[in-house]
This record gives C-alpha cells, structure tokens and sequence, in this order.
C-alpha cells in the first residue's frame, strides 16, 4: 500500500495532482510535437502523413473532422486554421452523430480523426464507415499504436507523452499543434500563403512554448480568481473566432472536474440567450484578445458590466480598455490570432483546476467520466 502511494508520488514528479503536472507539461510536450516537423529556420515543415499524401491533400473536396469531447473542440480550432490559411472547406463533425446520421461522404474527402487515447468508440465507428465510402482518413492521437491510429490511412501523433488525468490538457494543446502545422504546410503548398507570412508563422509558432511557460506563471494569482469564484453555481464562456473554441473548452475543463455548471458561447450568441443569466452572480470569463474583433469584445464586455456581471477577461499582454472595464484580467503574450488557442487555453485549465482542489473534488478522477470512452 505504502509503496503504491509512492510510486504515485514519484509519478506525479512533485505535483499534487496529474492534472498540474500536465498543464505544467505543457511547453514541452508542444516541443515534442514540433521536433522533427518544424524547422523556423530553414522555413520547412515536414510531416510524413502530409508529404506521402500530398496529391489527396491538394485534390481534397473539403475535410472532415470527427471526434468526440475535448478532441472535437481541437478540430473546431482547426476549422478556422485550416479554412483561414489553406483556404480548404472543414466541417467538424461528433463522430457519435456522424456515425448515424447517414452523411453524405465521397473518395474526394478526406477525414481527419482527432483522439487522444486512439480507442473512443464513436470515433472509431466514424472512421470505419468514413472508410467504406471511400474516404481517405488521417488520424491525430496521442496512443501510439492504438485502435485509431491502426484503422486510419495514415496520420501524425501528438507526442505528448502519457496523459493521465481524465480532463485532457497537454493533449488538447498538441493537437492543436500538429492541425496548425498540418494547415500551414498545406497553405504553402497550395500557395494560399506567402513564403513570407509562412516563415512568419513558422517563426512565432516555435516562440509558442516560452510563451506558454510565461502563461504559466500567473497560476498564483490566478489561484486568487479561483478563491474568489469557487461557490458561484455557474459559469459563462465567451469568445469569438479562434477562441470561440477554446469557450466552449473551458466551459468543459470547469464542469468536468469541479461539476459546476459552465457554458461557452460565441460572444456574440449572447445576445440569443445567455444574457438573460447575467446577474451579480454570474461569473463571465471572456477571452479578449487584441487582434480579430477585439473591439467587438469589448462591447460584449460592456454589456456584461452593465448586467452586473463578473468579468474574468484573458487579454494580450499590456491591455488598456478590457482592464479598465473587467473585474480580473489574466495576461497571454502577444502572438499571431491563429495561434492565441494554444496560450488562451492555459489560463482556463488552471482556473478549472484550482477552483476544483478548493471544492475538494478528485481533479484526477471524477465522477462518472473515464479517460477513453471505449464504449457506446
Ligand atoms: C472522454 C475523456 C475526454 C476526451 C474524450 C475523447 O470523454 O474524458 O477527456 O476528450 O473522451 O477522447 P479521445 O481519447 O478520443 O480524445
């Protein structure tokens, strides 16, 4: 028994939980993502899976993307990366509603399966029937060798290392990062960028890792938010573009482990319905970047405000007007919009983390969730 205890110690590598230790593991599980792929230097990015299957890429329809949880919330980012840079059509599927929804799929699609663990039943059942119309499918996981990553064509692993807590984290980010990489190889190659803004991308996206170690650096006060917040019975998550995605991922993270209510939302949704929630007891956690409709945001906030409700804003670093307006601003170095996903995330994890440890509740393991949902 003892011995068990400390080889879970040792395991967790000083952290209390493993959820810490993989938020913390962030910048360089995104460092093994890179490795072998990414060279800023000589403006190359080189996949296998993309290179070997260039021709399908370039004579591709559209993309498809199934998964399931936070996996399909990584393919809602790349829906915008890929469409924005590549200019190639993206739907993001639930791969439990593609699998029965009779979809209309041809040789001229491709899919793309997003899995963390390589066994999520409904993904797999997606990617079999995306099989037999004849579709070509490229699968992301982080297992290697797992049911997903043998039943697809070809594919690209996350390299993440083990991921242990239920609420995926590090494995959310480096999907994010092998689909960033995937749309900018093939915006070079169908032209739909510069090779002045690819190697500018390529540039800032090899800064992405010491940027997310500084994110990293505000857990204490962002510790402090969560003390704050910790009793309120629901949660709201906005943001608009690239981060509209990663509202609905903190909204996740928080109702998986702290089993508070929390929706996200598209800022600019608000209006539809959830502003009628907004009270005094309404915490609101926005994502305000300064770049793609940062202004308006900042009415979004406003209107907020006006409702009395609480405002954690996540802004670039040196912002002015949502600091003057929000009740608590968390700080992200500045980056190009398309890659603010993987730093606009942390903040949120850690938030979901600390108000879940403050409630008492098993970060690591929660109630009625597993980490692979190998079953219907
Ligand atoms: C479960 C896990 C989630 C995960 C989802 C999809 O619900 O608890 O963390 O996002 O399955 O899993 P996958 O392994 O396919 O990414």
């Amino acid at each position: 028994q003892e011995l068990q205890l400390n080889l879970e110690q040792i395991e967790k590598g000083g952290f209390e939980h493993f959820m810490l230790k993989e938020i913390y593991e962030q910048p360089e599980a995104i460092l093994d993502t890179f490795r072998g792929r990414l060279k800023a230097d000589e403006a190359i990015i080189k996949m296998a899976g993309v290179e070997d299957n260039m021709k399908r890429f370039l004579n591709a329809d559209r993309i498809i993307v199934v998964a399931c949880g936070t996996s399909w919330h990584a393919g809602l980012v790349s829906e915008y990366i890929f469409e924005d840079l590549a200019r190639i059509p993206v739907e993001v599927e639930y791969a439990s509603e593609f699998r029965y929804r009779n979809p209309v799929i041809t040789d001229k699609d491709i899919v793309i399966a997003i899995s963390q663990s390589g066994e999520t039943a409904d993904t797999l059942a997606a990617i079999k029937l995306a099989k037999s119309k004849g579709a070509f499918v490229f699968g992301v996981c982080n297992v290697v060798g797992s049911s997903i990553a043998r039943e697809t064509h070809t594919g690209a692993y996350t390299h993440a290392g083990p991921e242990i807590g239920v609420a995926s984290t590090k494995a959310f980010t480096t999907q994010i990062t092998v689909l960033t990489l995937m749309a900018l190889r093939l915006a070079r190659a169908k032209g739909t960028i510069t090779s002045s803004e690819f190697r500018h991308h390529l540039i800032e996206l090899e800064l992405i890792p010491d940027k997310v170690r500084e994110v990293l650096e505000s857990n204490e006060y962002i510790k402090e938010i969560a003390a704050s917040y910790k009793d309120s019975k629901n949660f709201l998550y906005l943001g608009r573009g690239y981060n509209f995605p990663v509202a609905l991922e903190g909204a996740l993270k928080l109702k998986e482990i702290s089993y508070i209510h929390a929706e996200g939302y598209p800022a600019a949704e608000m209006k539809h319905g959830p502003i009628a929630l907004i009270d005094e007891f309404m915490p609101v956690v926005v994502i305000a970047t300064n770049k793609g409709h940062y202004d308006k945001i900042v009415s979004n906030i406003q209107e907020i405000k006006s409702r009395n409700g609480k405002i954690i804003a996540v802004v670039t670093k040196g912002d002015v007007d949502v600091r003057n307006i929000a009740d608590h601003v968390i700080e992200v170095p500045e980056t190009m919009e398309a890659l603010t996903p993987m730093l606009t995330t942390i903040p949120l994890q850690l938030l979901s983390y600390h108000i879940a440890v403050m409630l008492g509740k098993n970060v690591d393991q929660p109630r009625n969730l597993a980490k692979a949902v190998t079953v219907e």
